[in-house]
């Protein structure tokens, strides 16, 4: 055995030559892996090896390269070098692949003469989930191979695609034994030595795209059908481009300069950047600092819902998609009914799930109204009316029937865990565990540690959070957490620059423009502005009272804020405008105009200001964890990385500036957060606060 560098060896198996990669976590392409290979590929090249066969210790094949190194300067040979080393080595290359061949891991792979693959591996280019392109030559190869329908499709979706699809593909020549790919690989070598295979270049093969040449209707139908889906993203449009450049080009290495040039353009943007720190943010948000990674798990078999309604439903869909049974308790046999008929109404709509995954999943499920069968559950989540008096005496309840140990959570998504909590004589048992609506859809999970919450209750939560595919953040108690409470912020704002002269639709436009899905008041009219209202007690005093007595209760009624049309197009109502206008009269305000650049700033920077207060107060453990909050609960969008990433962006001086600015106007809504002028004193910005 040689050992190349400290990550990489060289050994021989007869007349194979092996070259072992060993980088953990992920074996990504870090200078040393870099090294590594170029070194190892030059020896085996250089031998009398018949053949070389390229594979990874650990969990996997080479994910990638090391994103921590970008927007540093590369040291040591590039990957283009090691790529040009093994595509043009003199005997065959096999790439073994496990775990994921992601990003600059598959674009080496491609490089290999040939591919195998165990059947639980996958491959995939999701550089566009970073804000990138792959710009190791994937554009170029990956068309060759798959033809430009399917390498559009995966470039721009970033999918991990399946070892035995891949092989459909073409991506991959041979599946072998799942746990055997060493002795697969060596075989597969052997035989491409014995049958004198070829030393295929993917470069080489330009027939699919030949086969696209002089049609340019297959990228303009590709940006239509998914013009909404990339609104506001560069990366999907460069990575069209770069497929483009391979159809169009008339030699490979035209199309590589072509690549190269979009790729560094993206590099040294603003929308990859703030990807990038968004990927190692979301992985933070899982780290918590006085909650040790080993800390022992509480072992969850059972799970108890209190409520069959809309959330109690969406929140049990998770747990029987992962096979954990769910026991719901209702008060009422119709709610009970009703809820769980829409489960399985919603199982039997979704595209995803098979009819006998279904049934599977409904068959883990069970509906009672016997407040006692929640005793054998190990985590019980109350999903109920968000009133403090249910609240308590539902925790009252659930203390005397639970058995010791079980977590029991609450869904609320305001409330104060600490004062739900206190009814209970195990205050050490209870978190809040706040999903988002539609729960079997939302990717977050707010996780509220209460003062007494035990360290292993939260580390199970957060364990379960990832084993349910959800996103999970840390918060403290304080009302409306942190997304709820920073969401205050900006709809208090966009009411009152409705007053002062703005209309609905160029508050949702300014917001729309910056990358949200919706602006706030099309969000009301979607959720319906009658959730809280009360007909009785509906007295005109604001612009929804009014809207709502009109029975303009939002789409569910063909008009809200804004008129819809026959297509459920919001349009401005003039209805609607009429009604703001005699408010203002009556309030004796005077109107203005106000510019695109004041609502912005007046929705985004409050909720800046009040995520340092959320920070100072200890009530997220990290900016970053604020940022994943809003990107997966709110539709942030995530090429402006969150809020707290986009004030450091635009610069906690210039958002302190209009605070004060805004406070000496308008008044104490504005004060700013000690923890803001402190950063803008010390010089800092949100990404200098560490856990
Ligand atoms: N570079 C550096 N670190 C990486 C990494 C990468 N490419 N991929 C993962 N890591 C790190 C994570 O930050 C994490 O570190 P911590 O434990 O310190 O938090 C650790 O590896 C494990 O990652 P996950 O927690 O995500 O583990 P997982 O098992 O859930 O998922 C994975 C593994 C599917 C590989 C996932 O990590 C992933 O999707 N990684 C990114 C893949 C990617 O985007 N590759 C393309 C890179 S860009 C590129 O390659 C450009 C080019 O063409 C030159």
């Amino acid at each position: 055995m040689t050992e190349i560098n400290s990550v990489t060896t060289l050994t021989r198996d007869g007349d194979i030559a092996v070259i072992t990669l060993n980088s953990p976590p992920v074996n990504a392409l870090s200078a040393k892996v870099r090294e590594g290979l170029h070194e190892g590929f030059k020896s085996a090249n250089a031998s009398d090896a018949k053949a070389i066969v390229l594979i990874c210790d650990g969990r996997t094949f080479i994910a990638g390269a090391d994103i921590t190194e970008f927007g540093g300067a590369m040291a040591g040979p590039s990957l283009q070098d090691v790529q040009d080393m093994m595509e043009g080595s003199p005997k065959p290359v096999i790439a073994a692949i496990h775990g994921t061949a992601l990003g600059g891991g598959l674009e080496v792979a491609l490089c290999a003469h040939y591919r195998v693959a165990v059947p639980s591996a996958r491959v995939g280019l999701p550089e566009v989930n970073l804000g990138l392109l792959p710009g190791a030559g994937g554009t170029q190869r990956l068309p060759r191979i798959v033809g430009v329908e399917a390498a559009l499709d995966m470039v721009t979706s970033g999918r991990h695609v399946p070892a035995k699809q891949a092989l459909a593909m073409g991506l991959v020549d041979e599946l072998v034994e799942e746990g055997k790919l060493f002795e697969g690989a060596l075989a597969f070598a052997r035989k491409a030595v014995a049958d004198g295979k070829p030393l295929v270049k993917v470069r080489d093969n330009n027939a699919k795209l030949e086969a696209a040449k002089g049609h340019p209707e297959i990228f303009a139908d590709f940006r239509k059908a998914n013009a909404r889906k990339f609104r506001g993203f560069l990366a999907p449009e460069y990575n069209i481009r770069c497929i483009e450049a391979a159809v169009n080009s008339a030699t490979f290495e035209e199309g590589l300069k072509a690549e190269r040039k979009l790729f560094t353009e993206l590099m040294m943007g603003a929308q990859s950047a703030a990807q990038r720190y968004y990927f190692f943010a979301e992985r933070q948000a899982n780290k918590i600092p006085d909650v040790p990674d080993d800390t022992p798990l509480r072992p969850i078999k059972r799970v108890g819902i209190l409520g069959a309604g809309t959330m109690g439903g969406g929140i049990a869909m998770n747990f029987l998609n992962v096979g954990i049974p769910v026991t719901i308790v209702e008060v009422q046999e119709a709610a009970l009914e009703r809820g769980l008929s829409t489960i399985r109404k919603n199982y039997e709509r979704s595209r995803t799930a098979k009819a006998e995954e279904t049934e599977a999943r409904m068959a883990l499920l069970s509906g009672s109204l016997d407040f006692d069968k929640l005793g054998d559950c190990d985590l019980i989540i109350e999903a109920v009316f968000e009133r403090m008096d249910i609240k308590k005496d539902i925790f009252a309840r659930l203390d005397k029937v639970a058995k010791p140990g079980a977590i029991l959570a609450s869904n609320t998504s305001y409330l104060d865990i600490d004062e739900i909590a206190s009814v209970t004589s195990r205050p050490q048992d209870v978190i809040g565990l706040h999903f988002f609506s539609p729960a079997n859809v939302m990717k977050l999970l707010e996780v509220i540690r209460g003062e007494k919450t035990a360290k292993d209750v939260i580390a199970t939560s957060m364990k379960l959070a990832k084993q349910i595919g959800k996103i999970a953040v840390l918060a403290g108690v304080c009302p409306g957490f942190i997304g709820n409470r920073m969401l205050s912020q900006r709809q208090r704002e966009a009411q009152k620059l409705v007053m002062e002269g703005a209309m609905p639709w160029d508050v949702d436009r300014v917001l729309y423009d910056f990358g949200f899905p919706m602006g706030p008041f099309a969000m009301s009219d979607l959720a319906g502005l009658d959730i809280g209202w009360v007909k009785e007690n509906s007295k005109g005093e604001t612009i929804r009272d009014v809207l709502c007595e009109m029975d303009r209760r939002g789409q569910k009624t063909g008009a809200g804020y804004y008129d819809y049309d026959e297509n459920r197009n919001a349009v401005p109502s003039p209805v609607t405008e009429k009604i703001i206008n005699d408010f203002i009269v009556k309030s004796g305000a005077n109107p203005r105009k106000i510019s695109d650049e004041e609502i912005l700033e007046r929705c985004v920077y409050p909720m800046i200001n009040e995520g340092a207060k959320i920070l100072e107060e200890g009530k997220a453990i990290r900016p970053s964890d604020i940022d994943v909050v809003w990107v997966n609960g709110y539709g942030w969008p995530v090429y402006r990385g969150g809020p707290m990433h986009y004030g450091d962006l635009v610069g906690p001086d210039k958002v302190l500036a209009k605070m004060q600015e805004f406070q000496a106007t308008m008044g104490e809504a504005f004060k700013p957060s000690a923890l803001l002028e402190k950063l803008v004193a010390d010089g800092k910005k949100f990404s200098d606060i560490k856990a």
